[in-house]
């Protein structure tokens, strides 16, 4: 039995209704921008496994840290012990993250992360005995799928039975260069009726909503806004961190800079669930008291495990390296030559690129999860291209060791497909 057969007797997949979903491919060898199924076909991973594997896949500078660290020490809980790889991690990431950072709080994946930024915003008035129960939050947002992640989240395709037992989030457009001034004022109304704890968002492109960018002028309004009426700023990184944007973080981009910041996916350049919270040294101020009760009381077991801290580090090192910055310039370069080219396609809309994002929407109407859209995605992979469109957004985030050879075979491949549909 082939694993398909094998996968499909007791396994779940996430994002995927059984009852019509085609099966998933066996994948039994990655190995930089390529990857290979059990039947021996070769795929290039068009967005990195979900934007992790930038470094590619089984990167031998991030395995050969991982396998140092494994002999020296596996793991050790978190709370009362620390070790060499969490606190080079956090020397290094202060490093490269914004100059307001200084605290770092750890956890295993991108939720957990929001989870904790969104319960860090809220615990910080409370322990000034100030009641906050309202988040702000953009439209079409996403923020990851537990309970607090999930009511920050805007795309509704998720939340449906869950909406009733949500936080209270008010829901604000992503501003543009024309429309910064309104939204501006309709968060404005807002602060003055609500009392919020935190503005949340994804800082300059919304991934899960099709990488939709807005203004960073714009963005930079709304921050100011929030943090002179007093309300938290987290920018959820997740996925613009660690140079996607061009810059290492999107907030690098802004003038006005989080509170707290949300870190995981190319955190660990997809070798290990971890992901971390940062903040600021008046955030986590907030926390000291003689009560204990004022302490933040939010673990995972696997916080900083040493592997992902490992990895962590390993990846920091190439993503500061001369040759992964190169790649990042050629990439971006590439795309927007091609993104100039398809502007000319009267199928495509709005191609666009920030860094080493490139999307456009094909003309075509096409549900989030619909049929039309599922052939799309096999008429990619059946080519040897893994990308996820969502809905009519093609979108391609490629590990930064592609090659231009890879890159290209990529763009043939979208203007096939612009043939084709
Ligand atoms: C911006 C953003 N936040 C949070 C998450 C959730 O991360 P995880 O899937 O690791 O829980 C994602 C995942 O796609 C994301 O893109």
């Amino acid at each position: 039995m082939n694993l398909q057969s094998r996968d499909k007797k007791h396994i779940w997949h996430p994002l995927t209704q059984h009852q019509t979903a085609a099966l998933p491919i066996g994948i039994v060898k990655a190995k930089d921008a390529l990857f290979w199924d059990e039947e021996g076909n070769e795929y290039i991973d068009g967005i990195a496994s979900w934007y992790t594997a930038m470094y590619g896949h089984c990167n031998d500078h991030i395995i050969a840290a991982m396998s140092e660290q494994m002999r020296q020490l596996d793991f050790i809980m978190f709370s009362g012990f620390t070790h060499e790889p969490a606190v080079r991690l956090s020397e290094m990431l202060m490093k490269i993250l914004p100059d307001n950072q200084e605290k770092v709080f750890f956890n295993d994946n991108g939720s957990t992360a929001v989870e904790a930024a969104i319960k860090m915003a809220i615990q910080y008035y409370h322990n000034q005995g100030d009641k906050r129960d309202t988040l702000i939050a953009f439209e079409e947002g996403f923020h990851g799928d537990t309970f607090g992640a999930m009511s920050a989240s805007g795309i509704s395709s998720y939340n449906g039975p869950f909406e009733e037992f949500l936080l209270n989030v008010i829901r604000i457009p992503v501003p543009q260069v024309d429309t910064a001034q309104e939204v501006l004022e309709e968060l404005t109304q807002i602060l003055e009726t609500q009392k919020c704890a935190a503005f949340i968002f994804e800082p300059l492109v919304q991934g899960a909503a099709g990488m939709k960018f807005h203004s960073s002028a714009g963005l930079d309004m709304l921050i100011d806004k929030c943090q002179t009426e007093g309300v938290l700023c987290i920018a959820d990184e997740i996925m613009t961190g660690f140079g996607k944007t061009g810059r290492n973080f999107a907030s690098d981009i802004l003038e006005n800079k989080p509170d707290i910041i949300c870190l995981s996916k190319a955190l660990t350049a997809g070798m290990f669930p971890l992901s971390i919270t940062s903040c600021s040294r008046a955030v986590f101020d907030g926390f000291l008291s003689e009560k204990v009760s004022n302490a933040f009381f939010h673990a995972h077991t696997f916080s900083a495990h040493p592997l992902g801290c490992a990895a962590a580090i390993a990846g920091i090192e190439l993503l500061l390296s001369e040759e992964i910055q190169e790649n990042i310039s050629m990439i971006h370069q590439m795309h927007s030559n091609f993104a100039s080219q398809l502007a000319l396609n009267r199928k495509v809309i709005d191609a666009r690129v920030q860094g080493v994002i490139l999307a456009f929407e094909l003309e075509i109407k096409m549900d989030r999860y619909g049929e039309l859209r599922d052939k799309l995605y096999r008429f990619f992979m059946d080519r040897g291209i893994a990308i996820r469109p969502l809905g009519n957004t093609i979108y391609i985030v490629p590990p930064y060791v592609i090659t231009k050879k890879q890159l290209e075979r990529m763009y043939e491949v979208i203007e096939l497909a612009l043939e084709a549909f």
